[in-house]
């Protein structure tokens, strides 16, 4: 027996990506799904109702490509899109659910299991369906070219007959998925650049890189947890933190801002007093916008210029890169699906760490522990 896997056009503001690309369309056709695409879906990120087809998917109208037993979707469903959906079906996308829970209320309400990307745990064997770590490593390289663009003088340095440029200060705040990208793209570049994070295990990456790690003079004990995430600084050592970046965020040229505890709102890693320390013409990239922004002045989906300081908040940097975005994304949908599905179709395994980890609402009911908390709290 077959099943259908149902991809909508995505249509909250701004979002460019698609769930699944017609290359992981026909290794589902292929291994015998039948792909439902809604018409259109594929436009924003350059992809035709033509190769969907050529592909294996059969062009849809938009409440079949909800009604399918799978739908893979980017943004989280909005209500009427939930109502579209069939009870007993499963749906896979970000789903936002441990800042929007109310969502996953009404999924598990309708009946639908949801399968949350963002919440896949980040271990070795679930790399491969890691779409938040995908995502980012696009979201750093995006991030230095917007810098670049807007700053008003070169990364490289050059050498002219007019004379020698020196090179831009480049300076990432946070050394992870983001902000080792965002370091290599300004080294390509040829900015000089350094890097700051609060976890120590990151030092030989950002030098192997050709950046110089950021020490600051601060009594720290291991900020790594189990899951390889950052702990969070405690209030005391977070204020010195803030203080004594101010004379390295003084002297660059552009900072990307990357820090993210999970699950929290963003550390701040600039003030206002840091902002006003650099040269007009300097800009700041806060790629943790989303999550509030890790500078004070930084306002979300808005570039704000203070003190000849451009500091910009892009939420959706991703969007940006909307081919490899989705093709990345979709590959790691593909690998959550050949996972948990079977030739019968979607096969739910509560033996398995990835599943529960992922996995918000089954049978009626929100099944993830920390998204009940939020709605018992609420
Ligand atoms: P990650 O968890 O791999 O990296 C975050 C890094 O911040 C970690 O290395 C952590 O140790 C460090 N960190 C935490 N607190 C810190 C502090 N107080 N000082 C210095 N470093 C600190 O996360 P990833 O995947 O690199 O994402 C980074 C950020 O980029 C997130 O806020 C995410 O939401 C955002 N993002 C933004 C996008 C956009 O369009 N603006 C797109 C994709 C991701």
């Amino acid at each position: 027996m077959s099943y259908t896997i149902g991809v909508p056009r995505e249509t909250a503001p701004g979002e460019r990506l698609v769930s699944l690309t017609p290359e992981v369309v026909g290794r589902l056709s292929k291994s015998g799904a039948s792909v439902r695409v809604e018409s259109g879906a594929g436009s924003a990120s350059f992809h035709s109702d033509a190769d969907y087809e050529a592909a294996g998917a059969e062009l849809v109208s938009r409440d079949d490509a909800f009604a399918c037993d799978i739908v893979t979707k980017v943004r989280p469903p909005d209500s009427d899109e939930i109502a579209k959906l069939s009870s007993g079906s499963v749906l896979v996308g970000f789903l936002s659910p441990l800042d929007k829970p109310a969502i996953a209320q009404e999924l598990a309400s309708r009946g639908v299991t949801a399968l949350s990307m963002e919440l896949v745990p980040r271990i070795s064997r679930a790399q491969k369906m890691d779409a938040l770590s995908a995502l980012s490593g696009i979201a750093g390289y995006r991030a230095v070219l917007e810098a670049a663009t807007l700053l008003p003088r070169f990364f490289p340095l050059l050498t002219t007959a007019a004379g020698t440029v020196k090179p831009a200060n480049a300076l990432v705040l946070g050394a992870g998925v983001a902000g080792l990208q965002a370091i290599a793209t300004a080294r390509r570049l040829g900015a000089r650049v350094s890097a700051y994070d609060i976890r120590e295990v990151v030092r030989e990456e950002v030098q192997s890189l050709g950046a110089t790690f950021v020490e600051l003079e601060i009594e720290m004990e291991e900020m790594q947890d189990s899951g390889g995430y950052a702990k969070a600084l405690v209030a005391e050592k977070a204020k010195q933190q803030t203080k004594l970046l101010v004379p390295f965020i003084g002297k660059s040229d552009v900072v990307v801002t990357t820090a993210l505890i999970p699950g929290r709102p963003a550390p701040t890693l600039i003030t206002q007093e840091a902002v006003e320390a650099m040269k007009p013409g300097s800009v700041i990239i806060d790629m943790a916008a989303p999550n509030g922004g890790n500078c004070e002045l930084t306002k979300p989906g808005e570039t704000v210029v203070h003190n000849g300081v451009s500091i910009v908040g892009s939420t959706n940097l991703p969007a940006e890169m909307p081919v490899d975005a989705s093709q990345l994304y979709a590959r790691t949908v593909l690998a959550i699906l050949k996972d948990f599905t079977s030739e019968e179709g979607f096969t739910p395994n509560f033996e398995d760490e990835v599943f529960t980890g992922a996995c918000v609402t089954h049978g009626g009911e929100v099944v993830h522990e920390r998204v009940k908390g939020l709605l018992q709290s609420d």
